[in-house]
């Protein structure tokens, strides 16, 4: 077992947790959002996207709110861009990071970026070359590592082999996605090890749904094979608009908790966290999705 002494937590909770909310939530409390949780010590945040507004209308926001954050030093902020006119519209906000995002399954691809896995990789390529010749670190997204909503069970050689398109096309960084959060730990592990085969410990990270409540069970395996990269949501917010039932991200505190438990820095105060799951969850008329967090919250009511 090698775990590691140190974990980086991407909050995706602006993006991956909002992108799925049907009300309307202004940009300024999007922004509200990010300037809690890099107080909270979140040094990456996945703050949004540049897709088609008439996909995913809940980011059509994403110019004002990437102009709203107040950036502090030491903090990413990074945001999806499906194709090349993605990428010039983020262009102008200046991100540290894009995302690119595919899928090992060719259902889940064509649904949700209606395009097949190769089209996808094909409409990468330039984004990827554009990104990198302008300084902008490119990570990737893999999504239905483990299973996908209409094609079930998913084999560890279709992440092996999307994981060798994206490296091949330049994608710096991966990460293996359980988009519907049916992964159990056996599973997941063998998605990473097919990851492995392209990519190095230290460029992969896990992202895991927590619809069947495996996350936290997921996240531990990846730890103890070395991953020391994950996306985590706060509040527990989250699911894609195109994965029906899966409900949202392991909740960042729950994953600070556990962290913490083991000993391993993140750098990230839990109480603060907790505050920020509590203000969007407030917002959204809520509590928040996060064991930890309502514990915590039920400690300091008592
Ligand atoms: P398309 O319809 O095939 O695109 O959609 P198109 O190139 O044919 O263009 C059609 C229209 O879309 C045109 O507008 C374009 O201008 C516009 P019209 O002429 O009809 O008015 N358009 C755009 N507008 C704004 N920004 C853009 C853009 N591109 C085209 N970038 C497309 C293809 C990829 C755009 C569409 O399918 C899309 O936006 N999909 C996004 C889906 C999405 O955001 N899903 C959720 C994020 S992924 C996720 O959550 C998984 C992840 O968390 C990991 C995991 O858990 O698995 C990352
Ligand atoms: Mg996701």
């Amino acid at each position: 077992m090698t775990i590691p002494s140190r974990v980086k937590l991407v909050d995706v909770g602006p993006r991956d947790g909002l992108q799925n909310e049907k009300q309307p939530v202004p940009a300024a409390v999007k922004i509200e959002l990010v300037h809690r949780l890099q107080a909270a010590g979140l040094t990456e945040v996945e703050v949004t996207s540049f897709v088609s507004p008439k996909w995913v209308p809940q980011m059509a926001d994403n110019a004002e709110v990437m102009a709203g954050i107040e950036r502090q030093a030491g903090v990413r902020y990074s945001v999806l861009t499906p194709n090349m006119q993605g990428f010039e519209a983020a262009l102008k906000s200046n991100p540290d990071e894009i995302v690119v995002f595919a899928a090992a399954s060719e259902a889940f691809s064509q649904k949700n970026i209606n395009c097949s896995i190769a089209e996808s990789i094909e409409r990468f390529a330039p984004v990827v070359q554009a990104a990198r010749a302008a300084g902008i670190y490119v990570r990737g997204a893999m999504s239905c590592t483990v299973g996908c909503p209409y094609e079930g069970d998913v084999a560890p050689e279709r992440v092996s082999y999307l994981a060798g398109l994206m490296k091949g096309i330049g994608v710096q960084h991966i990460g293996v996605a359980d988009t519907i959060g049916v992964g159990t730990p056996l599973k997941v592990q063998r998605a990473i090890e097919a990851t492995l085969k392209h990519y190095d410990l230290n460029d992969i990270s896990g992202h895991f749904h927590d619809t069947y409540g495996q996350a936290l069970a997921n996240t531990l395996i990846a730890l103890q094979m070395g991953v020391w990269q994950f996306d985590t949501s706060v509040a527990g917010l989250g699911g894609c608009p195109y994965a029906k039932g899966a409900t949202g991200n392991v909740a960042s505190e729950d994953v600070v908790y556990l962290l913490q438990g083991m000993g391993i820095e993140t750098g990230i105060d839990l109480d603060k966290l907790v505050d920020a799951g509590k203000f969007i969850s407030d917002f959204l008329g809520r509590k928040p999705n996060s064991r930890a967090a309502t514990a915590l919250l039920n400690k300091r009511a008592g």
